[in-house]
């Protein structure tokens, strides 16, 4: 039997702290927000992080533009920001369309006001250990680790997966943390050997369930960052589930992440850190 953890009375701990501080402290903040096109599940992410940013105190300024946008519209919008001095972060929202470059994108946002961490700078100092803004979901595992008195220092960590936005800097992360830490992807061979020996194992495959037992040694910290939706007539009413066969991996855990409420809404409470940090700063 595992312990849950419990990733929505965790984000709802952070997203109070940050409105008590802001409050506290008469900060004014504001968060820009840009979404090209109407994808639909990036229109939920966008509408809940103008919601937290209401609950916490901060101004939310939201630019929702048409699918057709050219990447110098784009980019005229983002420079127009990165010198409007109300605004403390920008986040564009991804993924963008196919005619629009990402890291052109990426790269025109101020690294000040570059809350989402995925700036070349953000990424440098993340790898270098020098202080700066850090891609919100891997913050928000290792608060979740932090937060359940989970140790990670001398611990063997596993991270599935090395995306830009999660695998690679959870890695960096766990390692700033002190865990011995080896990063598996498609081509990595043995996999399932290698995730068994993780005390700590994280995982961002983007694949359904996929990690059994199989992956799992007796005892381990499992984290689940993938999140899809599924059929509830197929699956007991479940509309969603992770990365993680949970019914599976729950016995054989140590503690685990449910999904829904384990790391999906750690996102955007470690969001409304930075955006703290970003007006804090300036
Ligand atoms: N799309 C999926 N996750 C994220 C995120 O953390 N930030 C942004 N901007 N887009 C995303």
């Amino acid at each position: 039997m595992a312990r849950i953890i419990d990733g929505k009375k965790i984000s709802q701990e952070i997203k109070d702290e940050v409105r008590a501080e802001i409050e506290r402290e008469g900060i004014k903040a504001c968060l820009a927000v840009i979404i090209v096109g109407d994808d639909p599940a990036s229109q939920v992410y966008v509408k809940n992080k103008k919601t937290a940013c209401e609950y916490c105190g901060i101004r939310s300024l939201s630019y929702e533009l048409k699918a057709d946008t050219s990447e110098e519209e784009l980019k005229a919008l983002i420079e127009k920001l990165n010198r409007d001095s109300e605004v403390d972060g920008i986040l564009v929202q991804l993924p963008l369309p196919g005619h629009i470059n990402e890291d052109n994108i990426i790269e025109a946002i101020d690294p000040d006001k570059d809350v989402d961490g995925f700036s070349r700078r953000s990424v440098g100092a993340l790898s270098i250990g020098t202080d700066g803004f850090v891609s919100c979901t891997p913050a928000g595992v290792i608060e979740l680790l932090k937060r359940s008195g989970v140790d990670i220092a001398g611990k063997e960590c596993v991270v599935m997966g090395r995306s830009n936005i999660v695998g690679k800097p959870m890695a960096m992360l766990m390692l700033r943390e002190n865990a011995t830490v080896t990063v598996v992807h498609s081509k990595t061979r043995h996999i399932e050997d290698i995730c068994s020996r993780a005390d700590i194992l994280i995982v961002a495959i983007g694949k359904p369930e996929m990690i059994t037992h199989d992956y799992v040694k007796a005892g381990a910290v499992v984290i689940d960052v993938g999140i899809h939706r599924i059929d509830p007539e197929k699956n007991d009413g479940r509309k969603l589930c992770g990365d993680v066969d949970y019914a599976d991996v729950e016995p054989v855990a140590s503690y685990i992440t449910p999904v829904p409420g384990g790391v999906g809404p750690m996102t955007i409470a470690m969001l409304m850190k930075n955006v703290l940090k970003a007006a804090g700063k300036r």
